[in-house]
């Protein structure tokens, strides 16, 4: 069905204030609360990140899976877990068309396990893959916290030992150190042990919170039943002292975690990696068994964390998988780029090599062909052509706001003589005149 403000025409909509089904039409469309445009001007920042991230990735192995934005509700339930935050109230779940409950996915390694299982990859297999993308959940938007937020993660599936979690967080202090950022991140670690050494402890945090219930906000007097161990995590200043004093996971993890939780720090000491042993450290996901850990910094206020990941040896058994030891990590891409833009981090150059200035009929036609001429003999090249006509003064002022460092002058003169006007624009050189087959050899010192 057709719109009224069509039917009115777009100039008289526009007039009329035109309305169809109580929306008016001539308002603009808001976004989503917490969904951000990365506009032209910062995605290369984000290219910068995604560039140094895959080539480091590839270095060690990881070969890139994409997984759909959308699975199943209960592939969510049952990874995350029902009684966490995710789960409980931050998911975008509906019932399509069959009826089917579908979610967006609010992280990524549940889709990775399920695609992996789906497509026999990690049946006795070592597989190292990552994903990245926009992840979802509906938390209260703050800086560095949104509802579409992008991840970068990585998964090594088959392999047991603490060399690969060791492996795993030295390749991102090898990201980090690479983006110019490893200096304000502190690595924070922790075990959590096996399934039946945490519900051991489980037990005796729950007899110590029991105690010193009076003490508890609400948030973990409700978690006190369902998820105790997040109470650990609380953020609330009153708890301070209830969580310090609270029986330690540490002191009560199974002897065989404990030695893979040695041998993981050797190995980071050896790699000369500095870490902070957080026992406090339990992750917003059920599905971790034994390492966690995050990279945090104190440059980006409350939403410090900017990469966060574990051990989740249960997870592809529990998915319907045979048992297979699994560690992976996610990057907070936004918190990232945020971090990169706070450490003054030098942006690449984006801007074009060189604009195309052209004035006169056979200028502009001369122009086209020549910018095609360049373009297949320089594939690196940036070229911008002036399509929007007028002087030359006004082109080369769009030219010099291009950023680019070269103006390529075609007047009706040069066409006719198959040359052009080489301009540098970022510093005092002379303009020269050039013929179109010197103008090559000429831009390739100019292009990275
Ligand atoms: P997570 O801690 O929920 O873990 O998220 C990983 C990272 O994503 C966080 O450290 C943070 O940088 C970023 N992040 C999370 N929520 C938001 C948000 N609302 N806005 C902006 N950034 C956010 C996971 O997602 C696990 N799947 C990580 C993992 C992979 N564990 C094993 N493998």
């Amino acid at each position: 069905m057709q719109p009224a403000a069509a039917e009115a025409g777009p100039v008289e909509a526009a007039a009329h204030h035109s309305t169809f089904r109580g929306i008016c039409l001539t308002d603009l469309i808001q976004p989503i609360r917490g969904m951000n445009d990365i506009l032209p001007d910062a995605a290369p920042r984000w290219q910068q990140l995604e560039t140094v991230t895959r080539a480091v990735l590839a270095a060690y192995g990881y070969r890139e899976i994409r997984t759909p934005v959308v699975e199943s509700t209960e592939l969510f339930a049952r990874s995350i877990g029902e009684v966490t935050d995710i789960v409980e109230k931050e998911m975008y779940t509906f019932d399509d068309r069959n009826g089917d409950s579908l979610t967006l996915r609010p992280e990524a390694t549940a889709g990775m396990v399920r695609a992996g299982l789906t497509h026999g990859l990690l049946y006795n297999q070592v597989q190292r893959l990552w994903c990245a993308g926009p992840m979802f959940r509906h938390e209260r938007p703050q800086k560095g916290r949104y509802r579409q937020f992008h991840q970068i993660d990585a998964e090594a599936y088959g392999l047991p030992g603490p060399d690969i979690d060791a492996e795993l967080i030295v390749m991102l202090a090898r990201i980090w150190k690479r983006l110019g950022i490893i200096k304000p991140l502190e690595l924070r670690i922790n075990s959590l042990g096996t399934p039946e050494a945490r519900a051991a402890y489980r037990s005796k945090l729950v007899d110590y919170l029991r105690r010193h219930e009076q003490k508890l906000d609400e948030d973990s007097k409700r978690r006190l039943g369902s998820n105790p161990l997040r109470v650990l995590d609380s953020k609330d200043p009153g708890m301070r002292e209830v969580v310090a004093q609270a029986p330690n996971l540490l002191d009560h993890l199974d002897p065989a975690s404990h030695a893979h939780f040695d041998a993981l720090k050797t190995l980071l000491a050896d790699a000369d990696v500095a870490y902070v042993v957080n026992p406090r450290l339990v992750r917003g996901l059920d599905y971790y068994s034994r390492t966690v850990f995050e990279w945090v910094t104190t440059r980006l206020g409350a939403q410090d964390a900017v990469c966060s990941g574990g051990r989740y040896d249960g997870l592809v058994a529990q998915l319907g998988g045979k048992p297979t030891p699994a560690i992976g990590f996610a990057m907070g891409v936004e918190r990232l780029v945020a971090l990169m833009e706070e450490e003054g981090v030098p942006m690449p150059d984006a801007a074009p090599h060189a604009y195309l200035v052209r004035v006169g009929e056979r200028a502009e036609r001369a122009g086209f062909q020549l910018a095609e001429k360049l373009r297949e003999a320089l594939p690196q090249l940036r070229l911008v052509m002036d399509c929007s006509g007028g002087s030359f003064s006004g082109q080369l002022k769009r030219a010099d706001k291009s950023g680019a460092r070269i103006a390529l002058v075609l007047g009706e003169n040069e066409a006719q003589a198959e040359q052009v006007g080489f301009k540098p624009l970022r510093n005092n050189a002379e303009q020269v005149t050039l013929p179109w087959d010197a103008v090559i050899p000429r831009l390739a010192p100019w292009l990275e």
